[in-house]
């Protein structure tokens, strides 16, 4: 850190509120925001964390009316339910509301006001979608149709999931209404754009020049924003749920939802300090951190700082955005819509008592530089071979032994050893480390350091043997319990951030009545302190609970599979051939004799296919995904025997083996209803 603060403004995106939230908000946002507010205050560093529900866009007003409920409704069920959870599982916010609040209308609706009266828009009426059946235009998700740029039939009004580009409306090839499914037309309307490119200027200098200390997924993603140039970008809705537009003229008009959003994080400020909730947004020795996932990098780094800098008055820019990239579920991406996902309030059921493990293992696994997996089973190993093996047994054995050698009266300690001096040295080492970590956000070094007092502990306990000195050196084993407890201490300072749970039962049993992160690496238990007794921190997660988890996900997989080839439409029929065309494919019947992997394509099956010539015939296929080797051995199957040879790794393929694409993506390989014979052709 180049300045020094006074404080720190932390942000958490606000999450939507169209569905509960699920483990890869956690680990992207949520649990990282936690453990750095956390250490701030055990470090006595003024901060404030800040949270709330994101309830305006498109999505939700879209789940409304399929549930044939309003948008209010769908906005207080989940934010009620999504508050609840994220307290459950100790998010430390000092703020959780939500932009239906008042004073966040009142703050949204003030901020347009002023840039309006700055003249800081540019007012533009242009052709936007409209369905003449629903008699509304249709922003956003309202309506779907093809990617210019990939071709994808389902992309969105505003975005391409499948190649992830950002898109307006009237980008979609033959769009449809997403309300009537009617084919939209082009209506005029007026709306209110932030011009983006007159900021483009002290934006390029504020990040490119003044921030190259971002994560470079965040440096990298603004970079190439700003090099594209940036555009005019719309700031209003034809929509009527949202903020109302407040000017005149605007009627049926909201703010877009992404205009409204950011300026949640300072009217949730105002909700807890209504006096002084200026100091944390306009004083420069506020630092302010924004903690976000990568979808919503350009938002937060381009187009809120514009507005705050269009809005002048001192509103002070973020200080770093720490953006985590995307955490999938057992190899899939994680998707609402799909239920593919673990809910944290199904989790919290699920796990009573175990928030800490979730913590634990979405900080262990968190997708902080790269795209992550979180996988059952790694949960079930990271809780017995790490949380219960590791920093649960060191714990019990130094309170149990504590109680059965001085009735649970701390020793005291004597001459220190060398052993005694090392475990001590490498503590102050891991303190400098984990500070240095959190300091940065590199949250999953930290929590190693964390768990390296652990370690430590066990290692020094280990070599020490204090059930074997009692018998020849009494006198040695309290300097050596003395030590662990010290280590014990430490470790529910270090774990705090992380594993709030754990860290206070921990610190309750040791008597230590207020934590603070100076006590890490120190003499903080005096001797003659009579502890509590040992409590279980961990118990093993037995294989019963994660096949529960692993079932569930099977399920929702195959009811997946089932709706997608429920709605299976065929592709359209390609351009006609003649006969002759059809009689230059060469189809024949094969048996397979030997299938196998292609080492290090995990794609390839290699096949050896008896064509009838007594020679076998190689056919490299792109199927592994969809077969077991084994699965096709002695079968019959169809290949092309005219198709020009090609090398396909290392192997030279022979023709073609013919399947079935199925609406769910699998494949089906195409085969004679009854035996054939081998070399047989297909008329
Ligand atoms: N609701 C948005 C999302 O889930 C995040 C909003 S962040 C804020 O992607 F800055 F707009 F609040
Ligand atoms: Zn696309």
């Amino acid at each position: 850190m180049s300045k020094e603060f006074k404080r720190t403004l932390i942000t958490t995106a606000l999450p939507y509120t169209n569905g509960p939230v699920h483990i890869g908000h956690l680990a992207g946002v949520y649990i990282p925001a936690d453990i750095y507010a956390r250490y701030l205050r055990l470090a006595g560093r003024p901060v404030t964390l800040i949270g709330g529900s994101d309830e305006h866009g498109v999505p939700i007003t879209l789940k409304a009316r399929a549930e044939g409920v309003t948008p209010q409704d769908i906005v207080d069920r989940y934010h009620t339910l999504i508050k609840k959870s994220f307290e459950e599982l100790g998010i430390s916010f000092d703020v959780y509301s939500r932009t239906t609040s008042e004073t966040h209308h009142e703050t949204a609706s003030e901020f347009f006001r002023h840039l309006y009266d700055k003249g800081e828009f540019i007012e533009k009426t242009s052709e936007q979608l409209y369905d003449p059946q629903a008699g509304q235009f249709l922003a956003d998700r309202y309506v779907t149709g093809e990617c210019p740029n990939c071709h994808h039939q389902g992309a969105y009004g505003d975005q391409c999931e499948a190649c992830g580009s950002s898109l307006n409306a009237t980008d979609l090839i033959n769009p449809r209404s997403a309300i009537t499914g009617a084919v939209p037309e082009l209506r005029s309307t007026k709306h209110w754009y932030l011009p983006l490119d007159k900021w483009e200027p002290a934006l390029r200098k504020w990040i490119l020049e003044d921030h190259t200390e971002w994560r470079s997924n965040v440096y990298g993603q603004c970079k190439s924003w700003l090099d594209g140039g940036l555009q005019p970008r719309a700031v209003s809705r034809d929509l009527s749920w949202g903020v109302p537009v407040p000017v005149e003229g605007a009627e049926g008009k909201v703010l877009y939802v992404w205009f409204d959003a950011p300026i949640g994080y300072i009217s949730n400020t105002k909700e807890i300090f209504p006096d002084t909730w200026e100091t944390w947004w306009k004083d420069p020795e506020t630092r302010i951190i924004n903690f976000i996932g990568k979808d919503n990098i350009v938002f937060h780094c381009i187009v809120f700082p514009a507005m705050l800098m269009a809005y002048g008055d001192n509103f002070q820019l973020p200080d770093n955005v720490p953006s985590n990239e995307f955490l999938n579920l057992e190899g899939d991406k994680i998707s609402t819509s799909r239920n593919w996902a673990v809910w944290l309030h199904e989790y919290l059921a699920d796990f009573p008592g175990k928030q800490d493990v979730l913590r634990y293992v979405l900080t262990a696994n968190a997708p902080e530089t790269k795209d992550n997996d979180f996988t059952w089973h790694d949960f079930q190993a990271r809780n017995n071979n790490e949380l219960a093996a590791i920093l649960g047994n060191f714990i019990n054995r130094v309170i149990v032994l504590t109680h059965k050698y001085y009735n649970g009266v701390v020793p005291a300690a004597g001459e220190l050893q060398q052993i005694d001096r090392d475990v001590m040295a490498e503590m102050e080492q891991l303190k400098t480390s984990l500070t240095e970590n959190l300091e940065t956000f590199h949250f999953r070094e930290a929590l190693k350091d964390a768990m390296g007092f652990a370690r430590a502990g066990n290692k020094y306990l280990q070599d020490c043997e204090p059930w074997k000195v009692i018998k020849t050196d009494p006198e040695r084993v309290k300097t050596i319990l003395n030590v662990c407890l010290q280590i014990c201490a430490s470790i529910s300072v270090a774990c705090e951030p992380f594993m709030p749970f754990t860290s206070a039962t921990l610190a309750s049993i040791l008597g230590i009545e207020k934590l603070d992160w100076n006590m890490l690496a120190k003499d903080v238990i005096p001797a003659g302190r009579t502890i509590g007794e040992p409590k279980l921190l961990f118990d093993k997660i037995d294989d019963a609970a994660i096949a529960a988890q692993t079932e569930r996900l099977e399920r929702i997989k195959k009811e997946n599979a089932s709706k997608a080839l429920d709605n299976f439409k065929p592709a359209p029929v390609q351009d006609q051939i003649e006969i002759t065309d059809f009689e230059k494919l060469d189809i024949r019947v094969g048996t397979v004799l030997e299938c196998e992997r292609v080492p290090k394509a995990n794609k390839l099956l290699k096949f050896m296919i008896d064509d009838g010539t007594g020679t076998p015939r190689p056919i490299v296929s792109g199927i592994a995904q969809h077969y077991a080797p084994e699965e096709l051995v002695g079968k019959q199957v169809l290949f092309i025997a005219n198709l020009a040879p090609a090398k396909i790794r290392g192997v030279l393929s022979q023709g073609m083996i013919l399947s079935a694409l199925n609406g769910d993506g699998s494949l089906t390989v195409a085969a004679p209803s009854a035996k054939a014979s081998n070399g047989a052709q297909v008329k």
